[in-house]
């Protein structure tokens, strides 16, 4: 049985990941305590810890938890948040909450496992956004293509190590993130028209595609990011 750290469980794609893995040991973290404490509940073996991965206090509790637990094989990073907001409306505020929220708490996660010396594989959640141009996305944008440069540079800091760093990129995915924007029916509709595969994505393309690259059949991937977003990065048709 392998030790997965899930972070963001309680998310769309976060509970497809622990669906997944539910055969193993599971760590799971969100902010919010009630669902992770059922989302584990529900699990054959799972820990709920909760705590903000955004801020280092959170990292820190969260390093103290996991000296006591077996030590990892592999970890899922799914937390994020979403603003559409053109820069000239965007408070510094707003733009340091998108970046603490997806970039910090990237870079907390990835040194709370190379600190505790794990080998195996660290899979972290960029955005279609990090390399298309997208209208109002500047923050995110931003922040999502920090996280696929930190990809690079950490998959060639710790490959020696036996730790494999690889992300994958979502294009838009129905999950609690994207509700408000899917909510409207003739937005979807017009939305899936943008998609060459002819869908929006479904929580579980996210999950299987993360499974993939925290697993056996990709060991000899590391440094990558793999779009997961019916084409919409990379096709027109
Ligand atoms: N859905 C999409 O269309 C889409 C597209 C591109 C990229 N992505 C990326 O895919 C990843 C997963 O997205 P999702 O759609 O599954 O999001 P989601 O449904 O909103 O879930 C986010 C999860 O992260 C947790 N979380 C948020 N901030 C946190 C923090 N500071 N500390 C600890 N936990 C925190 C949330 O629980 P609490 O609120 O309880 O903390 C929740 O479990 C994110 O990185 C997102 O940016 C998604």
């Amino acid at each position: 049985m392998a030790h997965y750290l899930i972070t963001g469980a309680t998310g769309g794609i976060g509970r497809m990941v622990c669906q997944r893995l539910s055969e193993h040991r599971l760590t799971l973290v969100a902010r919010q305590p009630a669902p992770l404490t059922e989302l584990a509940a529900g699990l054959p073996d799972a820990l709920a810890f909760p705590a903000d991965l955004s801020v280092e206090a959170g990292a820190e509790a969260l390093q103290g938890c996991l000296a006591q637990r077996p030590p990892l094989d592999g970890v899922v990073h799914a937390i994020g948040s979403l603003l559409l907001k053109p820069a000239h409306r965007c408070s510094f505020d707003e733009w340091r909450a998108v970046m603490a929220a997806n970039l910090d708490s990237a870079f907390l996660v990835l040194r709370l496992v190379t600190q505790a010396k794990m080998r195996g594989s660290l899979v972290l959640c960029s955005s279609v956004a990090a390399r298309v141009g997208l209208n109002n996305h500047e923050a995110i944008a931003a922040a999502k293509a920090g996280i696929e440069g930190l990809v690079r540079a950490a998959a060639a800091t710790y490959a020696a190590q036996g730790l494999r760093v690889n992300a994958i990129a979502p294009g838009l995915t129905d999950t609690p993130l994207t509700a408000a924007i899917l909510g409207s029916q003739q937005l979807r509709a017009a939305l899936v028209q943008q998609h060459p595969l002819g869908r929006i994505g479904r929580p579980d393309d996210q999950a299987a595609a993360i499974c993939w690259l925290l697993g056996d059949e990709s060991t000899w991937v590391t440094g990558q990011v793999l779009g997961v977003d019916g084409g919409f990065g990379t096709v027109r048709r």
